[in-house]
């Protein structure tokens, strides 16, 4: 097998975003030598993994960072990753939230130390799980919770109960999100339709039967698609993060709860990118009431683990439905669903790690890296933004923030992107490689900030029309 080299990107051989094509060509061919030159040992993990590993990776998606060759890792702690060439790179992307309050916190470390001597999985609860949903139900003001082995899993499940608990089988969605591989919302709004996404591997159904696709901040779109009385639920993001950030316009949530209420269907908050806005998540700090909540990847401070939260009139109607249904497979749940050792996790994360006191220290940094980054975008005139959701900070390929789904997906640019990124890792900083997403943890400090800073400008610098 020939797996093991990541396709080169064509890089940006002309013009855009502000970026000169001649400039920004030479610029790769410079860092993807300095990278090959850095990272020798990276090289032959490459090599080795490539024999028996499809695309050389455990995960096809590690070949999306845009490195001539995968970047092999020695340890991570807390802000910083140490590469298997002893490189220490500051890390803002954080495992994309999976390690978003750093890595290896000591109270996850101490928990799992303590429950691996004790038994992984036995199909039973521990004392932990009780605990947990009550930190849960405090954190979020939802009353009653499940867990799953990821925020995928979690999707998933509650959009079941939710089906099976309404009797209405249509899911809505906003054009553009992303909600982990579950299948169901691989539905994209071209031209005013709905398509399922052509990216999409050995999916044999017609996903556009059972969802609707409309963009965010469109109230219309958001009532017209509702009127039909069909929709279960709609799941979303309480701001857009995984097509490049999207803000919701004031106001937009509210009357968007309402509509939602109005037409007898539910709202369901993914979590899983918003945590960063604070403990209770967005929605949780923005007032807007939720029917369910899902939360995955920091929520056990790194380990496989999520959970999905119902209000009570929910999971009422959840516990009514299941009984209603004869016995056998419900098609929820896996075998290591709650196992000891991730409650254990989640129970140390919840408790200990993602504490206000770790927000506060967060929020502070990343309005730091916020504002400097806006400052380097002034300095070098370039036409893009910059948005902030609490810890998570990301620059955006347009002057405009994007409204909805169409716009963000027009800003991005993974050329550019993966260019930018080979920079910043040459110069000792990881940022997250779909497009240009920044976390700051409890563990970053100023003058990590700054090394971001000083680096994107060295970047910058060499790519922008001299
Ligand atoms: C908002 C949101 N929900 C769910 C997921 C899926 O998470 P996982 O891949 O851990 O299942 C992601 C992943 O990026 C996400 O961004």
């Amino acid at each position: 097998m020939n797996g093991n080299r990541i396709a080169p990107s064509p890089g940006v051989r002309a013009a855009r975003h502000g970026v000169d094509g001649r400039r920004a060509q030479a610029f790769l061919v410079r860092e993807r030598q300095a990278y090959i030159a850095r990272n020798p040992r990276s090289a032959q993990c490459a090599d080795a993994a490539g024999r028996h590993l499809l695309f050389g990776v455990p995960l096809h998606w590690m070949c999306d960072w845009g490195t001539p060759f995968a970047l092999h890792v020695e340890s991570a702690r807390g802000a910083r990753v140490t590469t298997v060439d002893g490189q220490e790179l500051v890390d803002f992307c954080l495992g994309d939230t999976g390690a978003m309050f750093g890595h290896s916190p000591a109270p996850v470390v101490a928990a799992l130390q303590r429950q691996a001597e004790r038994g992984l999985t036995t199909m039973l609860a521990t004392a932990d799980a009780a605990e947990v949903g009550r930190l849960l139900a405090e954190r979020f003001g939802l009353p009653c919770w499940q867990f799953a082995l990821s925020a995928t899993d979690a999707n998933r499940y509650v959009v079941r109960w939710i089906r099976a608990a309404t009797g209405r089988k249509k899911l809505l969605v906003f054009n553009g999100c992303y909600h982990g591989t579950i299948d169901d919302v691989f539905v994209d709004l071209v031209d005013g339709h709905p398509v399922q996404r052509p990216s999409l591997l050995g999916q044999v159904h017609d996903l556009t039967a059972h969802t609707v696709v409309v963009e965010f901040n469109d109230l219309p779109a958001l009532e017209a698609a509702l009127a039909s009385g069909e929709v279960a639920c709609v799941l979303a993001e309480p701001v857009m993060t995984n097509i490049g950030m999207v803000q919701p316009a004031p106001g937009y949530w509210e009357a968007a709860r309402a509509l939602i209420r109005h037409h007898g269907s539910l709202l369901v908050m993914d979590e899983t990118h918003c945590i960063s806005a604070g403990p209770g998540g967005y929605a949780r700090a923005h007032g807007i009431e939720t029917d369910a909540i899902v939360l995955g990847k920091p929520v056990g401070g790194g380990l496989p683990c999520a959970v999905y939260g119902m209000s009570a009139e929910l999971a009422e109607r959840a516990v009514a439905a299941k009984r209603a249904a004869p016995p056998g497979h419900s098609g929820i749940g896996t075998t290591l669903t709650g196992n000891m050792l991730a409650t254990a996790a989640m129970r140390a994360a919840l408790s200990e790690v993602m504490t206000p006191a770790a927000y506060a220290h967060m929020f502070a940094l990343a309005d730091e890296l916020a504002s400097g980054i806006r400052a380097l975008i002034g300095r070098h005139r370039l036409p893009w933004s910059v948005t902030q959701v609490g810890a998570r900070v990301e620059f955006q390929f347009t002057p405009q923030v994007p409204r909805n789904g169409s716009e963000a997906g027009r800003a991005l640019d993974s050329d550019l992107e993966h260019l930018i990124h080979l920079g910043l890792l040459n110069r000792g900083v990881m940022i997250t490689p779909f497009h240009n997403m920044m976390l700051v943890c409890p563990q970053t400090t100023p003058d990590d900030v700054g090394r971001l800073l000083a680096a994107l400008d060295e970047v910058l610098g060499q790519i922008v029309p001299a």
